[in-house]
């Protein structure tokens, strides 16, 4: 029950309520910045030394001492003490302890403010690379499955709606389409965020010779931050990370419902492996992809985090509040949410196989070649508006004669209707045959589909 009085709070009278202590740390979630902060420690005591607020020697023992503290928290032998408010106080009071007033002379011209500031972006320039990292790999394993794909048809559907035939493998590589911009949006964040706020100090920099640029380089940063009185409150970074997970669950999510709706016994579509299903308590005969189904709720989370962020930045009176410092907990959960969902995702891709036959038994039901005769009715000069009028009449005929297909009826059935069909229309259509005959780039046939997979292959292996 200790009610310390930290070193920072001198002109505070009486001691901290106990209730105030636990309710502003941040050091339960923030612990998992110390890495990144001891590496802005080290970067921002050599530029005290190298400026000559310190000398080389105290520098030295400061670096020796973080790298012995950075060790302690990784094996777990560094003891917290919740009276530190913040991964930030813990660590520079372990520094003091071990090296007393050299210690003492880390925090020169120096703010948590920017200390923090600092702290998410290293941070957050690391996970983008494992989130990059997980994406690249969920979208290979969507490649591998194309691959295998890459003539059987299913049905497409817009309204959930049976509407054209399409090769299995260019619906799966769908989804490496949009894992692609979710790619690219994570790199656009990172490059965005790499600007170094230390030095920014509190609120308006400092009056010691600080070298920014150093600190900065050391860092890797691309350059440093040019108003302090921004730096010290900006979290675009944060809302814009956690926008980009929003945006890779809910292509998740749509992946998710996809597949929950293909498992079922009405489609078939789909057999999701055993690892990746679960039973039922009660009814013994279930398999239920409760996987997916827990995919398809992350988003909800991940909804939240992004809606928290986004409320606690509006309205806050310019520079820092102690408001951020709530954006880790939105942070890192969007990010934990995301990373684990892609990689059961992946998981369940490299798991699941398409029941070709099951799939082409059923593709003579909803006409998938309607707009196939449609525009087999164009190349015989009919107006397109006209021939959709023709086969919309055409299909009508096939339900009134309890047909199923288009290609049951008779040429003089189809001459009736339009007389510029001939005896050749019988090649414009069934599924299958269909899907053979899109010549348009991007179409979802076999033809552009082999280049799509090696276009893929190609990109991933760099990527
Ligand atoms: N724990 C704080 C945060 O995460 C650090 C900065 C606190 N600064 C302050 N002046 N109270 O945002």
């Amino acid at each position: 029950m200790a009610k310390s009085k930290r070193s920072w709070e001198q002109r505070l009278t009486g001691e901290t309520d106990e209730l105030t202590l636990d309710f502003v740390e941040s050091l339960s979630r923030d612990k998992r910045l110390y890495k990144y902060d001891i590496a802005a420690s080290i970067a921002h005591a050599r530029m005290l030394a190298e400026v000559g607020l310190i000398t080389k020697s105290e520098f030295s023992e400061i670096q020796k001492a973080l790298f012995e503290i950075s060790d302690e928290i990784t094996a777990g032998r560094f003891k917290f003490d919740r009276t530190c408010e913040d991964i930030h106080m813990a660590i520079e009071a372990a520094l003091i302890k071990k090296t007393g007033d050299v210690g003492a002379k880390l925090h020169t011209g120096r703010s948590r403010n920017d200390q923090v500031a600092t702290d998410m972006r290293l941070w957050m320039r690391d996970r983008i690379e494992i989130l990059q990292t997980r994406i690249s790999l969920l979208q290979r394993d969507f490649v591998k499955l194309a691959a295998k794909y890459t003539e059987a048809v299913m049905p497409a559907y817009t309204h959930l709606q049976r509407a054209q035939p399409v090769v299995i493998g260019s619906y799966l590589l769908s989804f490496v389409e949009q894992l692609s911009r979710d790619y690219q949006r994570l790199k656009n964040c990172s490059e965005l965020l790499n600007v170094c706020p230390l030095g920014c100090g509190a609120v308006a920099g400092s009056t010691l010779p600080l070298d920014r640029k150093s600190t900065a380089r050391q860092l890797g940063f691309e350059g440093i931050a040019w108003n302090s009185i921004d730096a010290a409150g900006d979290r675009d970074f944060c809302a814009e990370f956690i926008f980009d997970c929003a945006i890779i669950a809910v292509h998740l999510s749509r992946l998710a419902e996809d597949w929950i709706i293909y498992s079922s016994a009405e489609f078939d579509f789909i057999r999701i492996d055993d690892k990746y299903c679960t039973g039922s308590s009660m009814m013994p005969q279930k398999r239920n992809p409760d996987v997916l189904e827990l995919i398809r709720a992350k988003t909800g989370s991940v909804y939240g985090a992004l809606v928290a962020m986004l409320t606690i930045l509006k309205a806050q009176p310019s520079t820092y509040n102690r408001d951020l410092q709530e954006d880790k907990i939105h942070v890192f959960s969007a990010s934990d949410t995301i990373e684990a969902a892609l990689e059961i995702a992946a998981a369940i891709v490299s798991h699941t196989k398409f029941n070709t036959k099951q799939i082409a038994a059923g593709l003579d039901t909803g006409f998938l070649d309607a707009t196939s005769l449609a525009e087999y009715l164009v190349k015989k000069g009919v107006p397109f508006r006209k021939a959709h009028v023709i086969v919309g009449q055409l299909v009508t005929t096939c339900e009134q004669q309890a047909k199923s297909r288009l290609s049951d009826l008779t040429l003089d059935q189809f001459k009736a209707a339009c007389d510029q069909i001939e005896d050749d229309v019988y090649n414009c259509l069934g599924a299958t045959n269909v899907a053979k005959k899109y010549t348009t780039l991007g179409a979802a046939g076999p033809d552009h589909l082999a280049r799509q997979i090696a276009y893929w292959k190609d990109q991933l292996k760099e990527q």
